[in-house]
């Protein structure tokens, strides 16, 4: 009988280890972005004034794929064609012919995903265009403080030429109202 117990309490706690490192693998490697193949084309009502490109980590709960599209109605509203892109999609490795590109996706540990930070380090695009980056989290620290926020959702090496016109981290239910003052300042 102890047996029998000793045996079903080894085996629940095989599992929960297995979980765990299953679980902080999935996103250290940012295993979900991998399923970010994808893309869909956004037309504006009225006459273009741009085109944009939307790129997106989804993340776990899908919360950046959300505030991605998000950003990408307010650029269409705006007047832009939006390419909303998964980050592992053919959309998002060809950023030619864009006036405006952003890209986010999910904190994890006090820095942005594996791909968004990837993404960014490579990064090169013609002069002239805007580039903003945005964040989803938990943590409102490093909401307000720009200088925190870039180190955090848009890390990039100190050699690095990039310009980065506009960074936001959203969290709670003003969601929306703070990714349209977003892009307001990308478009500035
Ligand atoms: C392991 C782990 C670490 C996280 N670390 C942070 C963090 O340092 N700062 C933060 O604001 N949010 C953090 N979060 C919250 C995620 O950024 C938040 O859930 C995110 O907006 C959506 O990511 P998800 O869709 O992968 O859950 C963390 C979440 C997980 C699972």
């Amino acid at each position: 009988m102890d047996m029998k117990i000793g045996k079903t309490l080894g085996i629940g706690a095989t599992l929960v280890i297995v979980v765990i490192f299953a679980f902080v693998g999935a996103i250290f490697y940012d295993v979900v972005s991998y399923t970010a193949i994808g893309s869909e084309t956004l037309h504006p009502n009225g006459t273009e004034v741009g085109k944009a490109l939307v790129v997106y980590d989804p993340g776990i709960s899908g919360a950046a794929r959300n505030a991605a599209g998000t950003i990408s109605g307010d650029l269409q509203a705006k007047g832009y064609t939006v390419d909303l892109a998964g980050i592992r999609s053919s959309k998002a490795a060809n950023i030619s012919g864009y006036n405006v590109i952003v890209v986010g996706g999910p904190i994890y540990a006090g820095n942005a995903s594996t791909s968004v930070q990837a993404y960014l380090k490579t990064l090169n695009p013609a002069q002239g265009t805007k580039v903003g980056v945005f964040a989803t989290g938990q943590n409102p620290d490093t909401a307000n403080d720009t200088v925190l926020l870039m180190k955090e959702a848009a890390p990039i090496p100190d050699n690095s030429t990039l310009q980065i016109n506009a960074v936001v981290k959203v969290y709670g239910t003003d969601d929306n109202q703070k990714l349209a003052n977003f892009v307001n300042t990308l478009l500035q």
